[in-house]
């Protein structure tokens, strides 16, 4: 079944190579796609009228709306149970963000049935759907142990390919003075446990957090992770000044997720590597932390990555207009640049070429704003306009 989606105003395919593109960010307007089984893209061009344009089994006419790249959201703690929200609320009030919650959601999580994780999960993701983002990626880290890692990391892997197993998200209660033995633990059975159902390895790497690993134990466990097979990435320099982003670039990351607190040399460092930069201004809204200086990043030629993080503690929000408004109004990146980073750049991120653009043979999804340009992504901040095209056959 292939549909020919025609009466694009505004197209951002992210292809500035195609012939009909009028920028560097691929725009072209008054155009159409063609999409196949699997939303996999036909064929993208301008069109003279709605009528013209290849042949296909049907059309879906959208009268003058932008379509954009489906976001890829390339950081979320999805499968969890339970409920923070005082904890937000404390922290409003001025009581600072450690990760020590994370236990509660642990507890909550660890007691919670498959299926009552999995309505969890498909909820959070038909959320995601709705506010117009494509590929997840989804970490485990509400486990901590090696049953319930593993669990999580099947549920992850029934609903996305991009699954990232964070055994070392925090050392949960039990193993408080243990931090050695709980190192053993998830570079160990843990691991074992994962390989079959996570492509990606992650740490969170905070020194200033003492729930949290330091660059020792994370280097063990990246280590660990690759030597596994896993691509690596890291949470780093999310509370303080650390050495996450030295130890990603040094092992190779794929991304280092948060830089809220760089130097201006982990700037360089970034910018002589392949790692992307994630960043998740979502998380410095909800724990009213500074945002970190993307315009530094960006200038320096750093790839940067927006995701959502969407978790219940540092941001239970699993919206990217949100993050893409927030990037722009807080960050100071142009439209452009948030959008791009939302798209492309989550891709980098999971080192994908398939998705994030809209060219010949991309998947991931296809999003269309009730708008006539992807300005109004953050100039209609809260306002739900983008969705994903669902072409059911
Ligand atoms: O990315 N910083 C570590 N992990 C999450 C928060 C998890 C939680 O508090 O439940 C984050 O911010
Ligand atoms: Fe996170």
């Amino acid at each position: 079944m292939t549909t020919l989606v025609t009466g694009i105003a505004e197209l951002t395919t992210l292809d500035p190579t195609h012939p009909d593109a009028e920028d560097a960010m691929g725009t072209i307007r008054g155009a159409a796609i063609v999409v196949g089984d699997d939303e996999q893209v036909l064929w993208v061009g301008r069109t003279i009228n709605s009528d013209n344009g290849p042949a296909a089994d049907r059309r879906v006419f959208l009268d003058g709306q932008a379509v954009v790249p489906a976001f890829v959201d390339s950081h979320t703690h999805l499968v969890f149970a339970g409920d923070r929200s005082a904890e937000f609320a404390a922290r409003m009030s001025g009581t600072a963000y450690d990760g020590g919650g994370i236990a509660s959601t642990v507890a909550a999580t660890r007691a919670a049935s498959d299926d009552d994780l999995r309505h969890l999960l498909r909820t959070r993701l038909d959320e995601m759907r709705a506010q117009g983002t494509g590929v997840v990626e989804i970490k485990s880290g509400y486990g901590l142990d090696v049953d319930n890692e593993t669990r999580l990391l099947r549920l992850a892997g029934e609903v996305s390919d991009e699954v990232t197993f964070l055994g070392a998200h925090v050392i949960p209660p039990e193993f408080r003075h243990r931090r050695s033995e709980y190192v053993d633990l998830v570079t160990g059975p843990m691991l074992d446990g994962a390989r079959g159902y996570a492509t990606w390895v992650d740490v969170f790497c905070e020194p200033h957090s003492p729930h949290a690993f330091d660059a020792d134990e994370s280097r063990a466990i990246l280590e660990a992770g690759r030597d596994a097979g896993l691509g690596i990435r890291v949470h780093g320099n999310q509370l303080g000044p650390g050495p996450g982003v030295r130890l990603a670039v040094e092992l190779g990351a794929a991304s280092v997720d948060h830089c809220t607190h760089l130097t201006a040399a982990d700037i360089e460092t970034l910018a002589g590597s392949t790692t992307v930069a994630t960043l998740l201004p979502g998380v410095e809204f909800s724990t009213r932390s500074n945002y970190p200086d993307a315009r530094a990043l960006i200038d320096a030629g750093v790839t940067v990555a927006l995701a959502s993080d969407c978790n219940p503690g540092t941001c239970y929000s699993s919206s990217m207009p949100f993050v893409i408004a927030l990037a722009v109004r807080e960050m100071r990146l142009t439209p452009d640049e948030a959008l791009r980073a939302a798209t492309a750049g989550g891709a980098q991120s999971l080192r994908r070429s398939d998705i994030g653009r809209i060219v010949a043979g991309s998947r991931g999804g296809i999003t269309v704003l009730d708008a006539p340009s992807h300005l109004h992504l953050s100039y209609r901040a809260g306002v739900p306009i983008a969705r994903r095209l669902v072409l059911t056959p």
